[in-house]
């Protein structure tokens, strides 16, 4: 099984594939209102908060919080539980191939206390943490990562740490590619870090691929993903923060 610190060769191919990367240059957009989300609507994009919540605060808030602990790359099986904060400044930073990725919108005293954190802003159609579809408490090791998936359109709030993120939108071609390489979520059994070292090539040969873009997200950034988008996600850092996605219909 992967652990950062174990397997030595995949950090250290994953370093030099890090250097070929071509990085998107994102822009980054301060959003507050509908306006913002039209221009945003189509790409994926980095948005900036200015009261974006700091790290220590979050944890001290969400301590007691208990958590569902899966395995990285497969972030909704569930294997164990134990206490958010715990986990964060235990357990993940030994054993990056555990993941914890909450289903909030289950969790009574998560869902009052999440929006105080990081409030729903205001031009998405669900106005609470019970209209969202879903609304994730993550939290992972360097080299943990999240398998190439699909779903409605989300927010990603980084509260600590980096991400590299792996995106393209939703078309015929880019979805045959993914049929005939097998990477329909699911389908891939390695870790994500594994998974591109292992396809980078692959994922950047001319004509492979349209509107292909690898960026990167800081702490403190959001990163938007549109409706649809297949992404995948290697954490450059250890990293902690929460996810909103929605259905874009307003929920009667
Ligand atoms: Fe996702």
């Amino acid at each position: 099984m992967f652990s950062y610190f174990k397997d030595r060769k995949t950090i250290k191919n994953f370093e030099l594939l890090m250097k070929d990367i071509d990085l998107y240059p994102t822009k980054k957009i301060k959003y507050e209102s509908v306006r913002s989300l039209r221009k945003i609507y189509h790409e994926v994009q980095i948005l900036v908060i200015k009261d974006m919540v700091v790290e220590g605060h979050f944890l001290e808030s969400l301590k007691d919080i208990r958590v569902g602990i899966a395995t990285s790359s497969n972030s909704t099986k569930l294997e164990l539980s134990d206490n958010f904060k715990n986990f964060v400044d235990n357990v993940m930073k030994k054993d990056n191939n555990k993941y914890v990725f909450h289903d909030v919108t289950k969790d009574e005293e998560a869902r009052k206390i999440i929006p105080e954190l990081i409030p729903l802003p205001v031009f998405i159609p669900a106005k609470s943490v019970e209209q969202l579809r879903i609304c994730r408490l993550y939290a992972g090791g360097k080299h943990s990562g999240t398998n190439i998936h699909q779903h409605s359109a989300a927010l990603n709030y980084l509260v600590s740490g980096k991400k590299l993120w792996i995106t393209f939108p939703f078309n015929e071609k880019n979805k045959i590619f993914i049929e005939r390489n097998n990477m329909r979520y699911g389908q891939v059994k390695v870790p994500a870090i594994n998974w591109l070292i292992n396809n980078h090539g692959k994922l950047i040969k001319e004509n492979a691929i349209k509107d292909l873009k690898f960026f990167l997200q800081k702490r403190g950034e959001v990163a938007y993903v549109p409706p649809g988008h297949f992404h995948a996600v290697v954490n450059l850092e250890d990293v902690t923060g929460i996810t909103y996605s929605w259905h874009m219909e307003k929920r009667k």
